[in-house]
């Protein structure tokens, strides 16, 4: 291709707002539309972003031959939807994590993609975060020896927006919502050796009132070349967004922590006016982050997935991926429903994750 990698953008809240600011330091796309429902929305995110075209309409902004790749900002239960279309319209695609709502909607994915010759890349970002991706050459360089224990967590205090605490729209509590980061980000570092199994416990603690879903979750995942890994995920920790990971080799151990390794530790009686995500109360002891999107590998992300379009490139994180996580999310769900170890491959027709934990409980 050689033009610039035109660009429309689904959704205009959070993850949009990320998506704009990171592809608009990509020098070979442009963000040429924005589609939002609601109405007012797309088109103040337009003028705020600088973006010529905005929409109510999906349809209509598929329309627009000049754009390649379409990126999917809107909550879980539409992911599958919302692909199907944009296949279907010949474009390209980056769909947000996780990836759809259940095994059979990720097959449908993968297949009208390849059907229709466009590429699926799923987005997660964690295997651009540039400590992460420093932190994976020092075990693929062998400064840590043979990887034995892998631990990665994200937790903050709950998601901002309804629709993922509406399990219905949602699938799951925390294990789906960031517990999705951990299972990519530990296959990505062990170079995609299979998941044999996977043994979880959830809770559902502070947000009765508001969930269903877990809202904290440890997840163990045993890998078929020894490997362990532990993901603890939590929507009930105060203080502002949490994101860390450990290797434990034969030869050494290494700590990255994202967030707090990399903010400025501030103390103030006022408050900081923005300190990291879902700080909370800053007054007092805060961390305060800085390019905190070039922290978490946003614009990296979106550098690899234009290159992937223009130059016609295998992406890093795939449809296949987003699925092989899919199944780790169901099978951790019901781990957590029937208390045992789950052994993959495991197949189910469960339309959500938490159905599997649920029914038990229920
Ligand atoms: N990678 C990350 O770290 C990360 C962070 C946050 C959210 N996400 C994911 O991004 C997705 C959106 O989350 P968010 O935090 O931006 O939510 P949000 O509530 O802030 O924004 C959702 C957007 O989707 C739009 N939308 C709703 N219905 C739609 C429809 N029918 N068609 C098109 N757009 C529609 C809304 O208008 C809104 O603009 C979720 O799947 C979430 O898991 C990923």
């Amino acid at each position: 291709m050689n033009k610039k990698v035109g660009v429309g953008l689904i959704g205009s809240q959070f993850i949009s707002t990320i998506h704009a600011e990171s592809i608009k330091l990509v020098s070979d796309a442009e963000i040429l539309a924005v589609m939002s429902p609601t109405k007012g929305h797309a088109s103040e995110f337009a003028e705020k972003h600088g973006i010529p075209h905005y929409f109510t309409d999906l349809d209509q902004m598929l329309a627009m031959d000049d754009i390649d790749l379409v990126v999917i900002g809107a909550p879980n239960y539409l992911h599958c939807e919302i692909t199907l279309k944009i296949a279907g319209a010949g474009k390209h695609i980056v769909v947000e994590k996780p990836f759809c709502m259940n095994m059979a909607e990720a097959d449908l994915m993968i297949d009208a993609c390849k059907k229709a010759h466009v590429k699926l890349m799923y987005a997660e970002e964690l295997c651009f975060t540039p400590k992460y991706v420093r932190l994976k050459r020092l075990l693929d360089e062998g400064a840590l020896g043979t990887p034995l224990l892998l631990k990665q967590s994200e937790k903050h205090d709950g998601p901002h927006a309804d629709h993922f605490w509406d399990v219905e729209r949602s699938g799951g509590g925390v294990t789906m919502d960031m517990g999705c980061h951990a299972f990519q980000f530990f296959r990505w570092i062990n170079k995609n050796n299979p998941v044999i199994s996977v043994y979880a416990q959830m809770s559902t603690t502070v947000h009765t009132n508001k969930t269903r879903g877990d809202d904290n979750g440890i997840i163990i995942l045993e890998f078929e070349n020894g490997v362990t890994a532990m993901a603890e995920e939590s929507w009930t920790k105060l203080g502002g967004m949490d994101d860390r990971a450990e290797i434990h080799g034969s030869e050494g151990v290494a700590y990255a922590d994202v967030l707090q390794g990399n903010s400025i530790q501030t103390y103030s009686t006022k408050g900081v006016g923005y300190a990291v995500e879902k700080a909370g109360n800053t007054v007092g002891w805060s961390f305060t982050m800085y390019e905190e999107s070039w922290n978490y590998g946003f614009p990296q992300e979106f550098e690899h997935f234009v290159d992937c379009v223009k130059n016609n490139k295998e992406p890093l994180v795939t449809g296949e991926d987003g699925k092989a996580v899919m199944e780790i999310i169901f099978a951790a769900y019901e781990s957590a429903g029937t208390g045992k170890k789950v052994y993959l491959p495991f197949k189910t027709d469960a339309l959500k994750p938490i159905d599997l934990w649920k029914k038990q409980n229920e």
